[in-house]
Parts: structure tokens; sequence; C-alpha cells
């Protein structure tokens, strides 16, 4: 290790505290430096390389180092590096990605809302379900109704919303009396023996039940992810999105999709939301790739139907926004990257390279400990298991996905481990060769860790 690593981790052991953090690992666990990054690859502070598979996490989007976002951030700070977009003040690059976003998502999703990142975008987008309800003469629908796995981000609200096992720490207070949950549609445990079919109607009379125990003139809205990521990238039933949308237009419940990690290309479209599952939200939160980690900013995308409602009353004033909503920087640099994108026709990338990498993935499968391969295109993720017959997991001491990652690290390959699973959302711009790399590294990463528990 060399001085600068040893200066870098013991000041980061002094005086960070960093997301997630365990107190115990973090005392004895050594960091990860990492200290300059090309594409789908990054490089640790004393200069071991490796393959990003996590895509930073899930933004990485265009790969990292790109000397065009590089000038156009760096021209935007030399133009107008920051202005407030508060009352009567906007700028530029903010007007401009706005109008983008909308050209991009789906329907008659217009409005948008700038926030820093995918936390504050879900939270507004909780402080704008109660605004709508109550403009529209309706302030008693301000009940939500979220599911068990969900993972919106770490605001007071948005983690309320989210009930990822294992977040709950039971030190902090969560938002319960009008945040409600339902099972998430997951069909390796919770639907494991149903087919699609009967899974789906199975998750719709219990959404049914939710809302008629809570009443249905009290819900606002309920909130979803198309594909649940830090949950464990959870496929959901075929039919089942469409299906619980269509309670929702029942009941006059707005479908928030929380597409901070399926926008910008991850799924091989702008939105998913409406092109991977038929879709039509009233609102979407996006982040993440929509600057494709370069600098932080998030959106609050809304209906113009939405905005008729809250804006029926000119003397009404929406009090919601921050210092950051349309930094002209982030801004431009969203910009640059929707670009790249648009240029590099990233998407037909994904289309292309995503089912490769299922089909490589799903190699591992027969592997001892593994009990499932899933996702879809370029988020997937495995589920390691102690009993593949049972499913029955490895207690927590075992910590399987940890010493997975951790193994992987060694060999050059960067995957994200959340309890049980490793997490996989590589940079769009991944190539087949750089996702044998991955299959390859991951495969001997679980062999080398089945070896060390069987002995
Ligand atoms: C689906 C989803 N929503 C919201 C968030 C929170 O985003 P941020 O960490 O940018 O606040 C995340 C972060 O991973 C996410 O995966």
């Amino acid at each position: 290790m060399s001085n600068l690593a040893t200066t870098l981790a013991a000041q980061d052991k002094r005086h960070a505290l960093r997301p997630w953090t365990n107190f115990e690992a973090f005392e004895q666990d050594a960091q990860l430096i990492l200290a300059s990054g090309t594409g789908a690859r990054v490089t640790d502070i004393d200069g071991k390389e490796y393959i990003d598979a996590v895509g930073g996490l899930w933004c990485t989007n265009i790969g990292l180092g790109r000397e065009e976002m590089a000038n156009a951030i760096a021209d935007q700070v030399r133009e107008l590096a920051f202005s407030s977009t508060f009352v009567d003040m906007t700028n530029g690059p903010a007007a401009m990605l706005a109008a983008k976003i909308a050209e991009k998502a789906p329907g008659d999703l217009n409005r948008v809302h700038f926030t820093t990142g995918g936390s504050t975008a879900v939270d507004s987008a909780f402080r704008m379900v109660h605004f709508y309800q109550s403009s529209r003469g309706r302030p008693e629908k301000h009940h939500v109704i979220a599911r068990d796995n969900g993972y919106h981000g770490s605001t007071y609200a948005s983690m309320s919303i989210g009930n990822k096992p294992g977040d709950r720490a039971p030190e902090f207070r969560y938002l319960s009396d009008t945040i409600h949950h339902i099972s998430a549609p997951y069909p390796y445990r919770v639907g494991a023996g149903m087919d699609d079919a009967t899974f789906t109607q199975w998750l719709v009379d219990e959404f049914e039940a939710k809302i008629a125990e809570i009443g249905a003139d009290k819900v606002g809205a309920f909130f979803a992810e198309p594909i649940m990521g830090a949950g464990g990238v959870i496929v959901p039933p075929n039919g089942y999105f469409k299906a619980m949308w269509e309670v929702c237009q029942k009941h006059d419940i707005l479908f928030v999709a929380d597409e901070v990690v399926t926008a910008w290309g991850r799924l091989g479209h702008w939105f998913a939301s409406w092109d991977e599952f038929g879709v039509q939200p009233d609102i979407i939160c996006s982040a993440k790739g929509l600057s494709s980690g370069y600098l932080p900013i998030g959106a609050m995308i809304y209906s113009d139907r939405i905005h008729a409602a809250i804006s029926s009353d000119p003397a009404r004033w929406y009090t919601s926004g921050f210092t950051y909503s349309g930094h002209p920087v982030c801004c431009a640099a969203a910009l640059k990257n929707i670009e790249i994108m648009e240029r590099e026709e990233i998407l037909t990338h994904v289309q292309d390279i995503g089912p490769y990498f299922e089909a490589q993935l799903a190699t591992l499968a027969d592997l001892p400990t593994v009990g499932e391969v899933r996702g879809r295109k370029l988020m997937m993720c495995i589920e390691n298991v102690a009993d593949k017959a049972t499913r029955a997991l490895h207690p927590d001491e075992v910590n399987i996905g940890k010493r997975i990652s951790d193994k992987a690290e060694e060999l050059g390959l960067i995957v994200r481990p959340i309890g049980p699973l490793n997490i996989m959302s590589p940079p769009l711009i991944i190539t087949r060769a750089d996702v044998d790399t991955i299959v390859d590294r991951l495969g001997r990463a679980i062999e080398m860790v089945h070896r060390d528990l069987s002995t």
C-alpha cells in the first residue's frame, strides 16, 4: 500500500461516515479507494484495475472519463457556474433539459421538477401526491401504497416508502401512518410454486384488499420500481405491472414509477414503464443515468393532467424545491449525456448486449451455491443459497454476498453485495468481451467461496 493510500484510509476511518455503515466492518475492513476510471474500468489508488460491473451505483451509463463530458461541464462552469431556479429565474441548460426529458418521457409526462438525486425525486413525488390530491379537492387521499423489497432512497419519506430487508435500522424512525406495504412481486420466493398468471392475480387481490382496508377514497398513489433494484433485481411476473396499473385506474390512484435505475437506457429504452411494461405512469422519478453519474441530478416528471390540477388556482404556491434544482452545470452534463446516448445509439446497443449478458450469466446457474440468476438486460443479479433444493439461505454471519464480492475484487471485478445477493448493473457501453470477463471472474469467485465454505 502506498503512503498516499495509507493516509487516505486513515482519514476515511477517522472522519467519514459513509452510506450504509456497519460499525464493526467499518473499523475492521480495508477500504477500496478508487482513483481513476475510463469506460467500464476503474483503477484503485495502488494501480490495480477492475471491471466495474456495478456501473458505479447503477449510474455510469455512458462510461467514465469521457473528454466530451469534461468539456461540456468545464464550459458551463466558465459560462454560468450557478443560478437559482426559484421564483422568476431559470437558466438555459435547465430549460433545455426539461424540454429534452419531456420529449423522451412517455405520453403526457411533459412537466419536470428538478431535484438533487433519486431520493429527492421520490420525496418530491410523495409531496406532489399530497399537493395534487388537495388541489383537486381530495386532501384525504394522502395515503400511499408501496411494496416490500422496494428501495426508493434515503430521505425520511423515501426510506419510509421503501421496505427493503435490512434497511429498517430500529434506531431510525419511519413514517408509518400513511405509508402501507404489500408483497414484492418476487417469483423466486413470494410466488414460488405459482405460474405467472396465478401469482399476478394473487398480488392484485392483495393490492385490492389493502385498498379496501385503507379506503379507496384515502389512497392517493402507488409507488413502484418497474424492476426492483436494490431489493434484489426482482423482475415481476408477466402482466403484473399492467394489472397493478389497472387497479390504480379503477380507484383513481396515481401510479408513480420509480425509474431511478430503469430509465436512461438500462433496459434498452429511455424509460421502461411504457416501452418495456406498457404502462403510462402519472409520475416518473429519475436520476442516476440522467447524467451517467457525472454530476448529481434528479427529476420528478409528471403529467400535464397533474399540472392542470395543481395550477388551477393561480393564487396557489408550490413550495417545494432545492437550491440545486436545475443547477446549470448538472443540467449541461445531463444534456451532453443524452446527446452522446443518441449519437452512439446506446439504446440499440443495450438491446443487443443485454440479452447476451442475461444468457452468459445464466451459465452460472449450475454452480452449487447459485439459487437463481435473474434480471433483464443490464440489470442482473445472482441469489446465493445454502441449499438449492429448499432455497434456504446461508446464515447471516456467512455474509455470502460480501465474501463473493471480496473474491471478485481480488480477481479484478466489482460486483455489489446486498445480503445474499450479488448485483450487477454495468455501464451500458460494455462489450461482449467485457461480459465474458465479468462472467468468468464472477464464476471463479463463486467457486472459490464455495470451496472455502466446504473445507
Ligand atoms: C429505485 C431507486 N430509487 C431511488 C434511489 C435513491 O437515489 P439517490 O441515491 O440518488 O438519492 C435509488 C438509489 O439507488 C434507487 O435505486
